[in-house]
């Protein structure tokens, strides 16, 4: 196994897409596939798909192609979805009840465990088994659970500070979903997720596709 330190991110970034198309392929009773199959499913090219994989130490066999499962676990091992994840969410707003109401999250064994929140009228709320706490709890709550990941969805002009008081308690795993760049030091990993530019994207091609329309 190579040092997946090395890795560079486009890869893992691709991973977990082949993981999906992984999953459908189960689901259809199939258990051998190849990098054509694979690139015809996620759109990247087979030799992309090969060179990825050969990272790892490439799974495949020549004439055989690729065992779905083992595949499929390898990748899961590599993203480290074998094992059990928690979460806590601090904004308990729209974006934060909908991420804690997302039951795919549960399918992958990561459980939202708690939510945190300043507005009184949430605070005692559930959503789904989580708690909806006071954020004046948080850092107590921290010293005694474990916990993995953490979801900033408070609004922007707080996220900051919300994401260092994380950070002093330990916490190195931030999925973002405020409009702000974190500052934060090397050792915390954050993972921004940005709807708007998706579909700002998304604008700029609709736009694109009328122009020709029209033309
Ligand atoms: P919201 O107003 O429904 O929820 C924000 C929650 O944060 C509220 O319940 C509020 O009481 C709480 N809050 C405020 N200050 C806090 C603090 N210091 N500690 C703990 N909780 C605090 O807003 P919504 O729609 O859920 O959006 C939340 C954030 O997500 C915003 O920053 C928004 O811009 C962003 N957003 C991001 C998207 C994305 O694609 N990344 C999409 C939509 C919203």
């Amino acid at each position: 196994m190579n040092n997946n330190d090395k890795i560079s991110p486009a890869v893992i970034r691709r991973l977990p897409k082949y993981y999906r198309y992984l999953g459908e392929l189960t689901k259809m009773g199939l258990n051998k596939t190849s990098s054509r199959e694979l690139s015809e499913m996620t759109g990247f090219s087979a030799s992309q798909i090969r060179q990825d994989l050969n990272n790892f130490g490439g799974f495949g066999q020549q004439g055989f192609g690729y065992d779905v499962e083992n595949l499929r676990n390898e990748i899961a091992r590599i993203l480290g979805l074998d094992k059990k994840y928690k979460i806590i969410i601090i904004g308990a707003g729209n974006i934060g009840q909908a991420i804690a109401n997302y039951t795919g999250f549960y399918e992958a064994d990561y459980e939202v465990v708690a939510l945190f929140d300043k507005n009184p009228k949430l605070i005692g709320m559930s959503m789904r088994n989580a708690l909806i706490k006071d954020i004046d709890e948080l850092e107590e709550f921290l010293n005694v659970e474990n916990i993995d990941i953490a979801v900033i969805c408070t609004p922007k002009s707080v996220s900051q500070q919300v994401a260092e008081q994380l950070v002093q308690c330990g916490i190195r795993a931030i999925w973002n979903f405020a409009p702000k760049d974190l500052k934060m030091p090397d050792y915390v990993h954050v993972e921004n997720v940005h709807l708007n530019e998706s579909l700002f994207s998304l604008t700029y091609y609709y736009n694109q596709m009328n122009k020709k329309k029209s033309e």
